[in-house]
């Protein structure tokens, strides 16, 4: 059997009526864009929920034809609500949280806390309290000043926590910097090669409230080469190798993090489950019958490739002005009504995204255009470069796929924005998932307090 698995770069259900290369008549799982505008406002985040399921399911379904199980966990910070959470808890994969605020939508959720691993590379001791208190299945342990807080709250509770190691294996993942995490000058885990990560493995397996069942590691994100994560299996089964002849016994879980990445545009591919895991399996496999090792239980936390291709944001155009660049070409802006508060990505990481019209299509001229938002930023442009119809106009609608991921989750309220609503839509039917931020939402937060002395 093979892994069946999306082959549509972006959201499966996107269907243009009238298309051309600059777009159509969009509706997505059968709901019409502008009705969704119409119904919802604008800027909205339109989430696929059968694609959301089938990608889902795709990444468990090569776990499983590669290694006979495994587990998935969802990476929350890619997106997370708790709807979303709840679909997790359906599809039966784990959930990664990484800070309090996450953990509580998987608690609000009523996700099973077995499931859930918590990872960060600073977890407070209030987040480590909710986490032992509520019996979340796995810490990910980052640091040795963690360990110390860890082993303290579940002697303190008089629980024996599982708990994994995050391990940095040195691998150079070919990604942006801020995105990559695995090289040795990073903020996450114990370096193996500078023997940190022994000497942790070493201090777990002396604290009787800890019960260090694996180890993990996470080499960076949207990385399209399978040799990093082969190179990182290879040092991660080492370390299991060492361990073993150390004392006697076999750690049995692998966790080799998310990272899998996607396409933005038309142009460029997604790294996919029916590829890389196979390739990660036969190097475990053969790392492990080298050392007459039992294959340890593999788990991986994928939220990108997940979630971000399943989801499209609606905008509506405001303004458009044309400007004349040193070279005499000409350049048109297309203002629409979200931007770097929303997708912060081209801004912070320099992301590539494409647009097309969504309610209507257009015979016109192509002009090279500027996709800006309506921040008070130079820098707030969504995209660069594209080629537009020249008749895009005020009303139009604009859909820029592939944006689940990282935007939603990442969207501030610079210039006090409001963040918009996440809408799941499926077989001609549309849900709110997240609502929109309104002014009161934001107003709620200013205090009036008379000036007091602190104590
Ligand atoms: N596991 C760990 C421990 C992680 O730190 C991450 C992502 C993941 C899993 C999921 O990685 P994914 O499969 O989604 O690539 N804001 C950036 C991405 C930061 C990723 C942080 N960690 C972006 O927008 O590209």
């Amino acid at each position: 059997m093979t892994t069946s698995y999306p082959t549509s770069l972006f959201s499966s259900n996107l269907e243009f009526t009238g298309e051309n290369q600059y777009g159509g008549a969009l509706s997505i799982a059968g709901c019409s864009a502008e009705k969704l505008v119409k119904e919802y406002g604008s800027p909205i985040f339109v989430l696929d929920q059968d694609d959301f399921f089938l990608r889902t399911k795709a990444w468990q379904a090569a776990l499983n034809e590669s290694f006979g199980s495994g587990k998935l966990y969802y990476a929350a910070k890619s997106f997370i609500c708790v709807e979303v959470a709840k679909w997790l808890k359906e599809l039966k994969v784990g959930l990664d949280v990484c800070t309090g605020g996450e953990l509580a939508v998987a608690l609000a959720a009523d996700f099973p806390v077995s499931d859930i691993e918590f990872h960060g590379n600073n977890k407070s001791e209030a987040e480590i309290t909710t986490a032992v208190k509520n019996g979340v299945g796995t810490i990910v342990i980052d640091s040795f000043d963690e360990l110390s807080r860890v082993v303290k709250i579940a002697s303190d509770l008089r629980k024996v926590q599982k708990v994994y190691l995050r391990l940095t294996p040195g691998v150079d993942a070919h990604t942006h910097e801020f995105i990559s995490t695995a090289h040795e000058d990073v903020k996450f885990g114990f370096s193996i090669a500078s023997g940190d990560a022994q000497i942790a493995i070493d201090k777990c397996m002396t604290e009787t409230s800890l019960n260090l069942a694996g180890i993990h590691c996470h080499i960076g994100s949207q990385i399209f080469e399978v040799s990093g994560f082969e190179l990182a299996a290879q040092r991660l089964v080492a370390v299991l190798v060492a361990f073993r002849d150390k004392y006697s016994k076999e750690l049995a879980e692998l966790n080799l993090g998310g990272g899998y990445g996607i396409a933005y545009t038309k142009n460029e591919s997604a790294i996919s489950p029916a590829q890389v895991i196979p390739a990660i399996a036969k190097v475990i496999k053969s790392e492990c019958e080298k050392a007459k090792l039992s294959v340890p239980k593999i788990s991986i936390e994928p939220g990108r490739a997940i979630v971000g291709p399943t989801t499209t944001t609606i905008y509506v155009v405001g303004t458009t002005k044309s400007v004349t660049l040193e070279n005499g070409a000409k350049r048109r802006y297309v203002s629409v009504d979200g931007g770097m508060s929303e997708n912060i990505r081209p801004a912070l990481y320099g992301a590539t995204y494409s647009a097309f019209l969504a309610n209507r299509n257009s015979s016109a001229n192509a002009i090279s255009s500027r996709i800006v938002g309506k921040h008070c930023e130079s820098g707030d442009i969504l995209i660069s470069e594209i080629n537009m119809p020249e008749d895009v106009k005020a009303g139009d609608l604009l859909a820029i796929p592939a944006t689940g991921a990282y935007g939603r989750s990442m969207a501030s309220n610079y210039n006090h924005m409001p963040r918009p609503s996440v809408i799941a839509v499926i077989n001609g039917t549309a849900r709110e998932i997240l609502r929109r931020e309104n002014e009161d939402d934001l107003l709620n937060l200013d205090v009036i307090q008379a000036p007091r002395q602190l104590s």
